[in-house]
């Protein structure tokens, strides 16, 4: 019998704007800490569904906490802070275990040793794995990320005029498309820069009912988009 092989169609980037956990635990009568348990399992289960999908993403990112988050009571930032430090370090076997090649993607400064640790673990675990690769953007604001890359630039004697190479992770695509889960129409300080000419998604779906058939649906929508660039 013949066989056929079917190739999935690439997209390079796709970005997702994770909101909604506290909506989320409101709903289910649970306190919020719950909800934002379930947003991170959420966030490895989809990594770790990546092939289930119709698409091939070469690079995925996360908005887990902005730089605007720190303002949150201080007992929410605990509980975020706790919950991803275990997730993290749990996730790198799973990562690594899907061909995952997963890094860091924010400012380290006010990150605990412990978690800069794990970072660092998990990146160099993962480094060589060539499949999808998978952005935690945590302790990341664009603007911030913007004016460390302008304090690098004043270090230095002759810059090059190619700013993205002071952008947190110079190597990363700018994101085709951006997923917001949660129903709000905003960017709240998300890849300003890399997102000109970025495809935008809103879903009301809270991020910890946003399953890998809701992906597939945003990826549906995008690739039936006419991309125009400018041009
Ligand atoms: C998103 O969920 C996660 C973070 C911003 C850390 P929220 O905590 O913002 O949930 P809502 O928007 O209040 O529902
Ligand atoms: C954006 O959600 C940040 C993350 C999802 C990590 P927020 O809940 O912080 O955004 P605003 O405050 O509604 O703009
Ligand atoms: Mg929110």
């Amino acid at each position: 019998m013949k066989s056929y092989i079917f190739s999935k169609k690439k997209i390079n980037h796709v970005a997702i704007i994770m909101d909604g956990n506290g909506r989320w635990a409101k709903k289910n009568d649970l306190p919020k800490r719950d909800g934002h348990e379930y947003g991170i399992k959420n966030c490895i289960n989809i990594c770790e569904k990546l092939d289930k999908l119709k698409y091939k993403i070469s690079e995925i990112s996360f908005y887990v906490f902005s730089t605007e988050n720190w303002m949150r009571k201080p007992s929410e930032v605990k509980n975020l802070f706790d919950l991803i430090q275990i997730f993290y370090d749990d996730f790198k076997l799973k990562a690594h275990e899907n061909n995952l090649k997963v890094r860091h993607y924010g400012s380290r400064k006010k990150l605990s040793k412990n978690l800069l640790k794990i970072i660092d673990d998990v990146t160099i675990k993962t480094k060589k794995n060539n499949g999808t690769i998978v952005n935690l953007l945590f302790n990341y604001g664009s603007r911030q990320e913007i004016d460390d890359a302008i304090s690098k630039i004043n270090k230095i004697k002759k810059p090059s005029k190619n700013f993205k190479k002071y952008l947190y992770v110079p190597d990363s695509h700018d994101p085709d498309l951006i997923i917001r889960t949660g129903g709000e129409l905003r960017l709240s300080n998300f890849m300003l820069w890399q997102s000109a000419y970025a495809e935008l998604y809103f879903t009301k779906v809270l991020w910890p009912d946003f399953k890998i058939k809701n992906l597939n649906l945003a990826l549906d929508n995008y690739t039936k988009r006419k991309r125009k660039l400018g041009k």
